[in-house]
């Protein structure tokens, strides 16, 4: 059995390392060891961005880096596709696994979907872990992403109850579902005692003398929505203001949003709000900065899931999640994108007790459950390809049979 997993961007790398690390467990000793094969895009590029992720993670360095690097979506997917195509034809895995939902992993699930080794349409199964999410607003690059991504998906490991209901909605399959729990909460579990050794918080100036840490609160912000535009990006800061003037904000900074801030000529800390702009951590020092801070605000999808498990209140700003468990039972609430909405949300959020919580299967096991499926998928190949003929031989005027060609001549 061989497996390649495909990555790309910050976000993905906390995702894939405990499935790596579950597969190595598997092949301790095993006479079905797994062969596995880890594909960089090369979307995210910098030491900030992809390489401290690396060595934090412990994850090995990449058996293919495809160094695709920036460009607009068009560019940067095309690209991703044009070298992933060779990259398959040379490894032929049994299963494709991508991860979340950036560019890389819609490109390079829509590349195996459509690959063929024999004239019966012989490929790799595409796996997405994290599947089923939506926000419901297609103006968000990441929805068209997870929604391609999701409807070309073999199988789909899912991370909350929401992203069941989503896929069932959508007329995909059950059989072909899985909830298996969070390999990003996977990652935080066993990573945050570790964190706790990281310098950070006294670089920063936030321990104290007797060994506590003093009270701040951590930004992020890189969606298009919110710093591309300077109107609004302009109003989020003036919605930090009075929480900056309470205690200090750490901001590390997305190259995105250092490039507008640049551009638009934005000094976040013009009014005397105490605001520290930082370079991007990582991932061990972002942990204990999110770990011990009195308050996050963000724009970041996967940060509402980390401070629900920490259970460090979270401040949203958007208008909508596709993570509804991290509102209904975690530690988020959804502020909106408007100053006075930004400022109530953050008045709310300080006075809420520290809770945290752990949503069904986020138990630090989804990684297991995850290899544990691809085991029993790979032992049964034959019949999980006549299954998907079978599903997509509902479609009217179509049968097995029709699908493949006839000889072709000499
Ligand atoms: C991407 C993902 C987003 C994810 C985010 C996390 C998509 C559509 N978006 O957005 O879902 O939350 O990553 O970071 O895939 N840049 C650098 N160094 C790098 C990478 C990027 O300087 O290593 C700069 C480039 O100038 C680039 C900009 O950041 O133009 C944006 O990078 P890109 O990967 O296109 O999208 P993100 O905004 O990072």
């Amino acid at each position: 059995m061989k497996v390649l997993t495909a990555v790309g961007a910050r976000p993905n790398f906390m995702k894939v390392a405990p499935i790596i690390a579950a597969i190595n467990r598997h092949n301790d000793g095993a006479d079905d060891a797994i062969r596995h094969v880890l594909v960089h895009t090369g979307q995210h590029y910098d030491a900030a961005m992809s390489g401290a992720f690396f060595t934090d993670l412990q994850l090995p360095a990449p058996d293919v880096w495809l160094g695709v690097g920036s460009g607009s979506h068009a560019v940067q997917t095309a690209e991703i596709m044009k070298s992933f195509e060779c990259v398959l034809a040379a490894e032929r895995p049994e299963f494709v696994v991508v991860v979340g939902d950036v560019n890389s992993t819609m490109a390079c699930a829509v590349v195996t979907a459509k690959v063929a080794w024999d004239c019966a349409g012989a490929r790799p199964r595409v796996v997405h872990v994290e599947a089923g999410l939506r926000s419901f607003d297609r103006s968000m690059p990441e929805e068209v992403n997870r929604v391609i991504t999701d409807h070309v998906s073999d199988l789909l490991f899912v991370t909350e109850e929401s992203g069941l209901h989503n896929l069932e909605s959508e007329g995909i399959p059950s059989d072909r579902i899985h909830f298996v729990g969070n390999t990003m909460i996977d990652s935080l579990l066993a990573f945050k005692d570790k964190a706790e050794a990281s310098p950070v918080l006294k670089q920063l100036g936030f321990r104290t003398r007797a060994g506590g840490v003093s009270d701040y609160a951590l930004l992020t912000l890189h969606r298009p929505s919110n710093v591309d535009d300077p109107d609004a990006f302009l109003d989020i800061l003036a919605g930090l203001n009075d929480l900056g003037h309470e205690c200090p904000i750490v901001f590390p900074v997305h190259p995105r949003t250092r490039q507008r801030i640049k551009e638009f000529g934005l000094r976040p800390e013009a009014n005397g709000m105490r605001v520290a702009l930082i370079d991007p951590l990582g991932y061990l020092d972002f942990v204990a900065v999110m770990k011990h801070a009195r308050l996050v605000v963000t724009d970041s999808g996967g940060i509402q899931e980390e401070t629900t498990c920490l259970g460090i209140p979270c401040v949203t700003v958007r208008e909508n999640t596709e993570r509804p468990v991290t509102v209904e039972h975690g530690t988020n609430t959804l502020a909106g994108t408007t100053a006075p909405q930004i400022r109530a949300a953050i008045r709310r959020q300080l006075q809420r007790p520290a809770e945290a919580v752990a949503p069904e299967k986020w138990d630090g096991h989804a990684a297991e459950r995850i290899v544990d499926v691809l085991v029993r998928a790979s032992a049964a190949p034959a019949k999980a390809r006549a299954e998907r003929l079978a599903i997509d031989g509902r479609r009217p005027g179509f049968t097995v049979d029709a699908n493949v060609p006839e000889a072709i001549p000499a």
